[in-house]
C-alpha cells in the first residue's frame, strides 16, 4: 500500500522512515517533505504544502493512498482531518474540534479546569487593562502565553511583574505573534522537571508511547529563549511505573474521556507537556495534538513494532486489542543542529557537508529544515536543520554516538546544544 505523511520537518522524516520500514508499505509519499525524505528509499516527496488542505485531499485521492498521517499542528487545527473524512479518506490525527486542545491555550486551560486535570493556576484575557490588573496582583515569576499557535515560541517566563506586563502588552497589541496573541493566558510558574508524555488515542482507547524528554531552551543549561526543542531522548529515566500510572490516570485518560464527553472525540497522537515537581506530582503545561519534534525522532528509532500497523489500528479503533508495543530496550538520543539565528529569523541556502557516506549502524540523521538545491546539494532551509540520532545500550552510549555524528557535519553558522540528555545521566539504571 501507499501511505501519505503531511509535513516537512524532522518528525515527518522520522515518520516516513519508520513507515517505509513497515511490511505492508510499498511507498511513502510526503507533502512537502525535505531533502532527507527526498533521499530516503521507498519515500517520495510531492510538492504540496502542509497547509493546502484541498490539494492534500486531491493528492491522497489521486495517489490512492491507504491512509494519511499528519505531522504538524497547523493543518490539524485548520481541519485537515475533517476534510479528509468528508472525502472518505482515512487520516490519522484529531479533528479541528479536538485539536483545539493545542490550538487554543485558553480552551485547554478551561477544559482542564472542567475535568479536574492538574495544571498551573491561570486566567485568560483579551484585554490589556484586565490582564495588567491581574498581573499586578500576582506573585512573580509568571508565565505569559499567546493563546494561539506560535511554533512553541509564544511563551514568556517573566521573572518580574514589569516583564510580565511588557510581554502581555506585546502579545495583546498584536506586535508579537499577530492573531495568535490577541488573547493571552497568564499563569503561575511551575517548578520541576519537564516531561513529554505522548500517547496514541483511537477515540476511546489509549496506548502510551515510550517515555521521552526534550530540551526546550536554546542554550546549554536550559538557558536562553524557548525553541521548538533542541534535542530529545527516550526513555526518560525520570519516569518510573508509578509516575507513568499517575499520568495515565490523572491526565491522559481524563483528557480523552473529557473530550469524548464534550463531543470532541480524540483520535491521533496526544502529547501532554508536563512539569513534574520535587514531590513527583505531574501537572500539564500544555497539550500538543501531534507527535513531538524532536521527541518523535528518538522514539521512532526505538520502535520495533510496525508503525503502519499501529497507525491503522488507531484509525480502525483497534488500539484496545493491540499487543503491547515493542520498544528496543536501549536508549536513543537526538541532537538538533540549528541554523544561526534560530529561534529567530534564519538565513537559508548554506551547503551542508558531512551527510554522505555510509551511516554507522544505529545512527540516523533526520532532516528538518533542509532542501536540495539545483545541483542536488543539501542546503539549509529552516531553523532546526537536522536531528542526529543514535541508539546505545545506555543513555551515555547513545549520547556519545549522537555527538560523534554531529561532529562530522558542518555548515556555516550551525549550532547545537552540548548537553542533550546530560540531566538524566546520573539517574540511569535506578
Ligand atoms: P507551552 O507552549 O505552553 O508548552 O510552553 C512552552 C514552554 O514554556 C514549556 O515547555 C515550559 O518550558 C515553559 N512553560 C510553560 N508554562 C509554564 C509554567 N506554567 N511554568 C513554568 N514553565 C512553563
Ligand atoms: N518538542 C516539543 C514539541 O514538539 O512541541
Amino acid at each position: 500500500m501507499k501511505v501519505l505523511v503531511i509535513g516537512g520537518g524532522g518528525r515527518e522524516h522520522a515518520m516516513a522512515w519508520s513507515l517505509a520500514r513497515s511490511e505492508g508499505v510499498d511507498e511513502v509519499l510526503v507533502a512537502p517533505g525535505n531533502a532527507g525524505t527526498a533521499r530516503e528509499p521507498r519515500v517520495r516527496n510531492l510538492q504540496v504544502g502542509a497547509g493546502d488542505i484541498p490539494a492534500l485531499v486531491q493528492l491522497a485521492r489521486e495517489q490512492g493512498v491507504a491512509f494519511t498521517v499528519v505531522g504538524p499542528e497547523a493543518p490539524l487545527v485548520a481541519g485537515v482531518v475533517d476534510a479528509f473524512e468528508e472525502a472518505g479518506l482515512p487520516c490519522l490525527g484529531p479533528s479541528a474540534a479536538a485539536a483545539e486542545l493545542e490550538g487554543s491555550k485558553a480552551f485547554a486551560k478551561a477544559f482542564m479546569a472542567r475535568h479536574g486535570i492538574p495544571t498551573a493556576a491561570h486566567q485568560s484575557f483579551d484585554d490589556l487593562e484586565a490582564a495588567s490588573a491581574y498581573i499586578r496582583e500576582q506573585q512573580p515569576p509568571l508565565v505569559i502565553k499567546a493563546d494561539g499557535l506560535a511554533s512553541g515560541k509564544g511563551v514568556e517566563v517573566a521573572a518580574s511583574k514589569d516583564e510580565a506586563l511588557l510581554a502581555a502588552e506585546r502579545m495583546l497589541s498584536g506586535q508579537a505573534f499577530g492573531e495568535a496573541g490577541q488573547r493571552v493566558v497568564v499563569e503561575a510558574c511551575l517548578q520541576g522537571e519537564e516531561l513529554s508524555f505522548i500517547a496514541l488515542v483511537d477515540g476511546e482507547d489509549v496506548v502510551a508511547l515510550a517515555s521521552s524528554q526534550d530540551h526546550k531552551a536554546r542554550d546549554d543549561g536550559d538557558q536562553g529563549p524557548n525553541t521548538g526543542g533542541m534535542g530529545a531522548y527516550s526513555p526518560a529515566p525520570l519516569v518510573d511505573e508509578r509516575l507513568h500510572q499517575r499520568v495515565m490516570d490523572e491526565i491522559i485518560r481524563p483528557t480523552v474521556h473529557g473530550l469524548a464527553a464534550e463531543g470532541r472525540p480524540y483520535q491521533g497522537f496526544l502529547y501532554a507537556g508536563l512539569m513534574v515537581d520535587g514531590a513527583g506530582d505531574p501537572r500539564v503545561l500544555e497539550y500538543n495534538c501531534r507527535l513531538g519534534d524532536p521527541e518523535a525522532q528518538p522514539l521512532l528509532m526505538r520502535l520495533q513494532s510496525d508503525f503502519a500497523e499501529l497507525c491503522q489500528a488507531a484509525l480502525q479503533r483497534r488500539l484496545g486489542s493491540l499487543p503491547p508495543l515493542d520498544w528496543a530496550p536501549r536508549s536513543a538520543v537526538g541532537v538538533v543542529m540549528a541554523a544561526a539565528g534560530y529561534p529567530g529569523a534564519v538565513e537559508r541556502g548554506a551547503v551542508i557537508e558531512g551527510l554522505d557516506g555510509p551511516e554507522a549502524a544505529d545512527t540516523k540523521v533526520f532532516h528538518g529544515g533542509t532542501a536540495l538545491d539545483d545541483d542536488g546539494q543539501v542546503v539549509t532551509h529552516g531553523g532546526r536543520v537536522l536531528c542526529c540520532c543514535a541508539l546505545g545500550d545506555r543513555l551515555a552510549d547513545a549520547r556519545q554516538a549522537a555527538y560523534r555524528r554531529v561532529a562530522g557535519i558542518h555548515w556555516e553558522g550551525a549550532f547545537y546544544r552540548q548537553d542533550i540528555g546530560a540531566r538524566s545521566l546520573g539517574r540511569e539504571g535506578g
